[in-house]
């Protein structure tokens, strides 16, 4: 079956959609963008990534292209058009193009490009991966300093994530003056003791969706919660640790810089929160 994709106001086969050669995103990582997961052929917290969105609009004085209503009715109409089950809607706003290369802004008045397709994953609720843990190595955060907005430069998480595919890992955890701020595509948290650390909200990390449902259902389920800085060897030394996206929801970490942790396998904090959070979210799905 032929994707069917949106591109500023069109609903079009994969191979017809067409963006400018001149577009700010292609041409300047001008351009953020939002990932809203498919459960049940409904959307997960699609209001807070309408609201991520706007901010990180906002931060960059970019247009809205449209209203959220319009955003909702356009996921809605990919997710059924598409036929999608579980899997992801992306969406990408560029601040569009005036028809050359400019390191000035084009003028406001420039019509923004709006990007929106789904990807199919069959079983990303039961997902094998979730089930066996992640391995994950850590590298040095070497990213711009407006981490909160969420743009499309992500070359770095990228090279990341392959440094990781090289020395037998999944994933990578960065590492700033000494302290994780986050996994390439996920916040990062260790448990000891029963009580869950990770790195409080500020413009070195994004401020995840998912975290801030987690953490709302952590407290909820009267788990520990301290949000403070915290060192790769203390993780390394947890019970437990986990990630949190909206492309994987809770994702127990296993593994560190070759240290497993406890005994190797998924923990059961992690576990009862993925269970949690899948349930409650689903639930609120619309
Ligand atoms: N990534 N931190 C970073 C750097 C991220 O890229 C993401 C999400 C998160 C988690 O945020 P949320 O819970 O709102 O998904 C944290 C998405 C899934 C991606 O780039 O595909």
């Amino acid at each position: 079956m032929t994707r069917t994709v949106y591109v500023n106001g069109d609903y079009l086969p994969e191979d017809e959609a067409k963006v400018s050669v001149f577009d700010r995103g292609f041409l300047m990582a001008d351009a953020v963008y939002e990932v809203t997961s498919v459960l049940g052929g409904k959307l997960i917290d699609f209001e807070g990534h309408a609201v991520r969105l706007k901010r990180s609009l906002d931060e960059l004085e970019m247009a809205e292209p449209c209203s959220k209503e319009e955003l909702l009715e356009i996921h809605r109409k990919l997710v059924e058009l598409n036929g999608i089950d579980e899997g992801l809607v992306y969406l990408q706003v560029s601040r569009g193009s005036d028809g050359d290369r400019d390191f000035v802004f084009p003028s406001a008045d420039t019509t923004p490009t709006i990007v929106l397709f789904t990807q199919n994953k069959p079983g990303l609720a039961d997902s094998p991966a979730s089930r066996k843990g992640a391995k994950i190595i850590s590298i040095e955060d070497i990213r711009w300093g407006r981490r909160d907005i969420k743009t499309v430069q992500l070359l770095y998480p990228s090279m990341g994530k392959m440094m990781a595919k090289k020395a037998g890992a999944d994933d990578a955890w960065m590492i700033e003056d000494g302290h994780v701020t986050e996994g390439t595509s996920n916040n990062a948290y260790f448990v000891k003791d029963g009580v869950i650390v990770t790195r409080p909200l500020s413009n070195d990390i994004l401020h995840g969706i998912t975290r801030k449902a987690v953490l709302r259902m952590a407290a909820e389920a009267q788990l520990k919660i301290e949000e403070r800085l915290f060192t790769i060897e203390e993780a390394k030394e947890a019970d437990e640790a986990f990630t949190t996206s909206a492309s994987a929801f809770v994702m127990p970490v296993v593994e560190i810089d070759g240290v497993a942790l406890g005994d190797g396998t998924p923990g059961p904090i992690a576990k009862r929160l993925r269970e949690i959070y899948l349930e409650e979210s689903m639930n609120a799905a619309i």
